[in-house]
């Protein structure tokens, strides 16, 4: 069963950032593919994770949607087993704040895209406003621990360290759930 936050906004959002996708398409950490059914039909889809279990659970997903156009492949998105120069388009929704090394994941990322390719990103981060980071601390005391996932990652930042050029920014909550569309420039 679905959360409710899945189903009040992160639906709504996933089909936002699948939007976006053109050209051969690159999905990083697919998780149990949540993002495979906003996917048409007639575009090109490679979509790993680092994990067995997911990949396991994202191909029962693409079974049942009959999605053939999507690839499934167990790779980490810090060893990228893919040509420099190769995809139009790079999708992550939630990622980056469970990458163990986010900065390298990301170069990996914008290795892969040709030159002009664009990667978005839908991705909960560290906010600007301090009020807001208390709670998060407070959230990532647990979500750090039992989850793996980090509330705090400065994941708008780490895009920019990764050498790839932001273009848009669209905060969906607050500004910790934001849209980020960058480019290899
Ligand atoms: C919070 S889940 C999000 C899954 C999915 N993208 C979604 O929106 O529901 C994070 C996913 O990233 C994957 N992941 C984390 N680090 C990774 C890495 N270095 N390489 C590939 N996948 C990774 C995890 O296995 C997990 O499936």
């Amino acid at each position: 069963m679905e959360s409710c936050i899945e189903t009040l906004f992160f639906r709504r959002f996933r089909r936002l950032a699948v939007s976006y996708a053109r050209g051969e398409t690159l999905e990083v950490g697919v998780g149990t593919g949540k993002n495979i059914p906003y996917y048409p039909s007639d575009l090109e889809v490679t979509a790993i994770d680092f994990s067995p279990g997911m990949i396991q659970k994202a191909a029962q997903k693409k079974e049942r949607l009959g999605a053939d156009n999507i690839r499934l492949l167990e790779m980490d998105v810090e060893r990228l087993a893919f040509p420099d120069n190769t995809f139009d388009t790079s999708i992550s929704t939630f990622v980056f704040c469970t990458v163990p090394d986010p900065v390298c994941g990301l170069a990996e990322l914008r290795r892969v895209l040709k030159p002009g390719g664009k990667a978005i990103f839908l991705e909960h981060m560290k906010s600007s406003n301090p009020l807001i980071n208390l709670c998060l601390y407070v959230m990532n005391l647990y979500s750090q621990r039992f989850l793996g996932t980090s509330m705090i990652r400065e994941t708008q930042k780490n895009i920019a360290a990764s050498g790839l050029k932001i273009l848009q920014v669209h905060h969906l909550i607050l500004d910790v759930v934001r849209l980020i569309v960058a480019e290899k420039a």
